[in-house]
This record gives structure tokens, sequence and C-alpha cells, in this order.
């Protein structure tokens, strides 16, 4: 080619020195031992990201969801083996912690109607159509065995405010079987123990929506309307025979019969129902027609509530069981910092098959695995310790990871760097995380490194934005669903959950398989890549940033929010001036400290007094957030000791933070004015300490003043 053959001189001199000056600046920088660490990192990120692989996940996730595997069955020990196995087939170190506990099973149920004509029918409780070789049939674990006759009756979702209108309505629901729909947030618990206050005699419970977002196929739609969500209707969560410490087969047991144990029990039984089944009833009611306030979500149809005249026929019988569950964890060691540990979590047990629910989650895990195995051959060292998490029991109150952390506090309290949990990888379109706040950053990083899963040519975050109008929406960590509440609201550990798709119709039913998975879910697997590429980076930089990658200013930003939104509740009539006050007192100490951070990062020096410098700067990044914990913890959850992310029992309110706060407003409207302003001066004083001990922690002085 001409331009080649006949080069002008000023060009290949150019060409020369630049040669040269790229050649001196990589020479320099390999020199220079910290940048060569960072060009390490960086390079095992990339082969990170380059490892993805969708048959390796499908595969994973074929074979978990070959059968059913509830947790204390032979079949979850199968998978527990499986995941061992895959763990070692990579060459990583693996471990047991196995825990005695209390689970639930169902035996018998059966229910009839009784309609107005005197036509007496059967009504079916297990799904239609599906192959039931060991699928369990659908059940409240934990709900009393007991029978119940008596009109039908509709509660809607079983809130308060529904019981207040239903008598508004001059409705009786007195030894009536009522119904309910999932939904605003009660647990199921709430919802049968609200029935039993009401003197409801027994509850089904069903889901409405049996519609997937990304398919139009009718057909299909009617038969998810067949399925039944089971659930557990347990009240907070671990092994309830070992509240607040671990289930080992040695410790001590409390007697089921313990008021301790059986309050967190419901004193009604219940049931789950396909909304087909729980339609053929509402349709026959007759009485009040809905309240004005619920037809808007029942797409308008004009529902009687009852009660009766159908006549509904109840039995359900249960047992509770000792069973031996499983936790499964591959063990990465750190080669600089061991003691300084990032957990990576997701449960493996499931109601039945499990594909979405939760081993989408699982064979990201076990891919992570693989492709961490792969950096390890690649020279691969992290410089913290590396934990992959496999929990048992999740569905009946995270049983696993709740007893794993009451037995590890201590170390988990003063070693762990962050948990990052997943529990359904996958249940359709749409990326969405939440974290605590001094990990948003870290997050919007990652997913700036990741493809969309699902257009050609642009980035997760991209995507991310753009659905959001323009924000990416990061969700906070107040709510009790999945594995990380033992770390965060127990242990006080930074904490990020990650899924894909905002729910799905075949939820804890007979039809979360491997086939709905292919069919609607993720045909491509590439949502499932997308999940597991950000977890494992979210890792990896957790693991080898030499300075932890957290930044406080997030969370400053975000209680100085949280405090606004309260003080336009409280419509400024009590003053949140202790908040106001160490929430400046952190916000200066996150600034410090973050300026401190940047200072670090930059600092290539590698002798002992920079490394010593980071390792401290670390400690106080790490620990800050156990400042929010108090020991006392939330009143009526007490196990819940974080004052700033955990439940609170407000129905109506959709706020997720300051939970005793919430809780000290709804629940002292019948006190005189003087005795609720002080419950409710009293729960912002807790959480203003709460504060300024995370402020003190960051600080890491003893005396803060
Ligand atoms: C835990 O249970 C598994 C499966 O039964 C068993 O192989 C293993 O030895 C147990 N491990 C410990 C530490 O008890
Ligand atoms: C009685 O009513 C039920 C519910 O409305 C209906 O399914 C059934 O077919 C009726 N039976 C007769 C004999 O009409």
């Amino acid at each position: 080619m001409a331009f080649l053959a006949r080069p002008s001189c000023t060009l290949l001199f150019i060409l020369t020195l630049s040669v040269i000056v790229i050649y001196t600046t990589i020479r320099s920088h390999l020199n220079h031992p910290i940048a060569a660490a960072a060009m390490k990192n960086l390079y095992y990120r990339n082969a990170f990201l380059s490892s993805a692989s969708k048959y390796t996940v499908a595969a994973y996730l074929r074979h978990l969801t070959l059968h059913p595997h509830l947790a204390g069955t032979p079949a979850a020990i199968h998978t527990a083996l499986y995941v061992k196995a895959q763990f070692e087939a990579h060459g990583l170190e693996t471990r047991f912690a196995n825990y005695s506990t209390l689970l639930s099973y169902p035996k018998h149920s059966s229910l009839s109607a009784q309609f107005s004509n005197g036509t007496i029918i059967y009504l079916p409780l297990s799904e239609p159509n599906v192959p039931q070789n060991g699928v369990v049939m659908p059940y409240h674990a934990y709900s009393p065995s007991g029978t119940a006759y008596g009109k039908a009756v509709f509660l809607n979702y079983g809130r308060e405010q529904d019981y207040r209108a239903l008598s508004a309505n001059g409705v009786d629901f007195n030894g009536y079987v009522g119904i309910v729909r999932r939904g605003c947030g009660l647990s199921r618990y709430e919802v049968v123990e609200n029935a039993a206050a009401h003197g409801v005699a027994a509850v089904l419970m069903y889901t409405e929506g049996g519609t997937p977002s990304n398919n139009n196929n009718n057909d299909i739609n009617n038969s998810f309307r067949w399925g039944v969500e089971r659930g557990s209707v347990m009240k907070g969560f671990g092994d309830p025979l070992s509240p607040g410490w671990a289930g080992i087969e040695t410790s001590e047991k409390l007697d089921p019969s313990d008021p301790q144990v059986s309050r967190r029990f419901p004193s009604i039984p219940s049931l789950p129902v396909a909304e087909a089944v729980a339609d053929s009833i509402l349709s026959s009611l007759e009485g009040p027609v809905v309240p004005y306030e619920w037809r808007e979500s029942l797409n308008g149809r004009l529902r009687r509530v009852g009660p009766g005249p159908t006549m509904l026929n109840f039995e359900y019988e249960g047992e509770q069981k000792m069973a031996t569950i499983h936790n499964v964890f591959a063990v990465i060691r750190g080669s600089e910092e061991p003691d300084r540990i990032v957990l990576l979590g997701n449960h493996r047990d499931a109601w039945t098959y499990g594909a979405v629910d939760p081993n989408s989650g699982t064979a990201a895990l076990l891919d992570i695995a693989r492709r961490y195995a792969r950096l390890l051959r690649l020279g691969w060292n992290p410089r913290r310790t590396i934990v992959l998490c496999s929990w048992d029991a999740e569905e009946f109150g995270m049983i696993g990871s709740t007893e794993w952390v009451e037995q590890n506090l201590v170390n988990l309290g003063s070693k762990s760097v962050a948990y990052l949990n997943v529990d359904c990888a996958v249940q359709g379109p749409g990326f969405f995380a939440s974290t605590t706040p001094q990990l948003d950053n870290l997050l919007v990083e990652v997913t700036k490194k990741v493809k969309d899963p699902d257009l050609d040519n642009i980035i997760l975050y991209e995507q991310w934005r753009s659905v959001n109008k323009g924000i990416n929406k990061i969700q906070r960590l107040s709510r009790v669903d999945s594995d990380f509440a033992p770390f965060l609201q127990h242990a006080g550990i930074p904490s990020i959950d990650l899924y894909y798709g905002s729910d799905f119709p075949v939820y804890h039913t007979a039809f979360d398989s491997f086939n709905w998975m292919t069919n609607f879910g993720d045909p491509s697997f590439q949502r499932h890549i997308a999940v597991t590429s950000v977890w494992g980076l979210l890792s990896l930089h957790l693991a080898d940033d030499p300075v932890l990658p957290f930044n406080y200013r997030s969370y400053a930003t975000e209680l100085l929010e949280y405090k606004n939104v309260l003080n336009n509740l409280l419509e400024g009539r009590i003053s949140l001036h202790p908040i106001d006050a160490a929430i400046q007192e952190f916000t200066a100490a996150a600034n410090k400290t973050e300026e401190e951070a940047e200072k670090l990062r930059e600092n290539e020096n590698l002798d002992e007094s920079s490394v010593l410098r980071k390792r401290m700067l670390n400690d106080r990044l790490m620990l800050a957030e156990r400042g929010f914990l108090d020991s006392d913890g939330l009143q009526g959850s007490q196990w819940c000791k974080h004052l700033i992310y955990g439940p609170h029992s407000d129905t109506a309110s959709k706020l997720e933070f300051f939970p005793g706060i919430i809780d000290a407003i709804s629940q002292t409207t019948t006190l005189v004015k003087e005795e609720r302003q002080a419950a409710i001066r009293l729960e912002i004083w807790r959480v203003a300490r709460a504060i300024q001990r995370a402020a003190c922690a960051l600080k890491g002085e003893l005396t803060c003043g």
C-alpha cells in the first residue's frame, strides 16, 4: 500500500516517538507495584466478564430443578450434595453447616363448597396437569391443623381498614371462613392473625394476576390461574426452637408448646388456593357489594362480599417435624487479608421445582464458582476471602441463613465486608437492585460494565436508567423477604440484593419449572448472565480493591431525605432536632472519610505504614454500618436490631426506613397527645443515637464530641 511504502519522515518520527512513549508508560506502570496490581485487577475483572456462558448456567438450572426439593426432604439433600460436588469439581474448598430445626409439612387437606342451589362440590386444592411426582400439596407451613364449617366471606387484603370497611357495611365475619387476596405488603402471618383477631374461623388465601407480562397465550394464563402459592405463616425468622442462638444438633431446644414458640404460629388454620378456586367461591357470594375503594384493584368486577350463602367445609391437617437442614459453602481464601470476608449468598430449597425461586440464583452462584475457578487458574489470588453460601430452609423463614448468622455473629460482625444476596436471579424482564447506601456508587459503576441482556449494544446501566425515567432506582432493604435480612438487620453488615423481573405468575406454584424459565422467564439465559456478571463483579471489587469501594456520602444524603420525609409526615409537630444533629455529625464524618479514601486510593506506596493506613480506613468503612444496630432492637421484633432499615407493622405506610419511628407513629393513635409524643420522641432519640454511633465508627475515634 502506498501509504506504508513511502512514509514521510515526519510521520515515521511521530510513530516512533509514540511507540517509545507508550512503551515507557507501560513499563513505568508495570514497575510500579500498585499500578501493576490495579492492572492485574482490571485484567481479572475483564477475564471474569468474558467467561460468561449461557450453556453452563442453563445446565446447572436444569439439574437443580429435575425434582422438587423442599427443605428437610431427601431430594433437598441431593441438591446440597450436587452444589457441593460442583464447588469441588472447580477445585474449591467446601464446608457444610447443618442444623436440626423444626419444619412443617402437610398431611391432608380438603375444601368443599355448598352453593345456594344445594350443590356440593369438592374444590381442587392442587394444580392440575403438572407432574405431581413429589410436589408437596399446597399448604401454609406452620399453620395449625383444624376444621371449620361456615359461610364464606371476602376480606379483601385482610388489613385492619378492610375489616373496618366491612363492619361499616354491616358484614359479620365471626366464625366464618375468610377469603383473602395476597397483597399490600402483609405477611401471611399478619393476614391470618388479623383474621383470628376478628373471629374468623379459617382463612383461604389466593394470589391474583396469573398473567405473565411477556406472553399472550391465554391458555397458559388460564393454567397459571390454577397455580397455588405455597408459603410459610411463621412470624419472624429462624428456627422457632432456637430463637437467637444456632439450632445445631446438640443445642438447647425450646419445647414446641413453649409460648415463645407457639406465639410465632397463627392461632387459626389457613390454606392457599388457586385464583380460579377463589373466583368460583367469590362469584357465588351475595350480600353487600365490595366497598368502593376495593373495586379498582378488582378490575372493576362488582363482587359481593357475603357472608354466604355459600357454605365452606374446610379441613387441614399438618405436622411439625424436626429435620436436618444443610447450608453449603465454598471458600476462596484471601491472600493478603484472609480475615476480611465478602459473602455471596442464595438459598437452594424450593417449594416445588424452584426454577425461578430460588435456583435461577443457585445456577448463577454455581456459575460464579466456575468463573472464579477459571480466574484462579489464571493466577488470581483475591486480597480478601470470598465465601459462596448456599442456604437451606429459606422458604420456612430464612432458617439456614439465620442459624448461621446467629452461630457466627462475632466473626461476621468483626470481619464481614459485605453480604451480596441473590434469591430469584430471574423472574422476568428488568433489573432491580437494593443496597445499603454506601454501596450505591459501586453498584452503579458495575452496571456500566455489564451488557444489557435484552438489547444489543447497550449497557445494563442505560437500560436500568431508561425504565426508571432517567434514574438508577436503587431500593432499600427494610423488607424481610430473603436471606439478606439476618445479615443486615441482625448483624449490621452492608448488603445488596439483586434480581431480574418485578414479579412472576408462577411464584411458589408447581409451575415454577425449568420449562417455565425457558419459555417465559429467560429463554436465552442472557438475564442469568447479566445477574451473574453484576454479582461476581461486585464481589471482585469488594474482595480486591485495596481501599474498600464504599462511599458514605450517599448514606448521609439518604438519611437527610428520610428526615425530611419524616418531618413532613409529622407536620413539624415533633422536633427532629436530635436526628438533624446526628445527621450533621454523620455527614461531616462521611465527607472526611471519603476525602481520606480518595487520597489513599491514589497512594501507590506499598510500605508498611501505607498498607496499615488502608487497613485502618477499611475497618472504619466496614464497621460503620454496625453503628445502626441497637441492642434492644425494634419494639415487637427485638431480633431486628437495625434502626434505619427493618420491618415495621404499619401496612398503610410505604416508607422503608426508621421502622421504630413509623411504628411509634401508627401504634400510638389511641394515646393522649403527651403520651403519644413521648413514645415517638423516644424512638427519635434512639435513631439519633444510632446515627451518632455510625458517625463515631466512621471517624474511628474513641471520643466523639
Ligand atoms: C452435614 O450433612 C451432610 C449430608 O448429610 C453430611 O454429609 C455431612 O457430613 C454433615 N456435615 C457436618 C459438618 O455435620
Ligand atoms: C349450583 O351453583 C353452582 C355455583 O353457582 C354451579 O356451579 C352449579 O352448576 C349449580 N348446580 C345446579 C344443579 O344448578
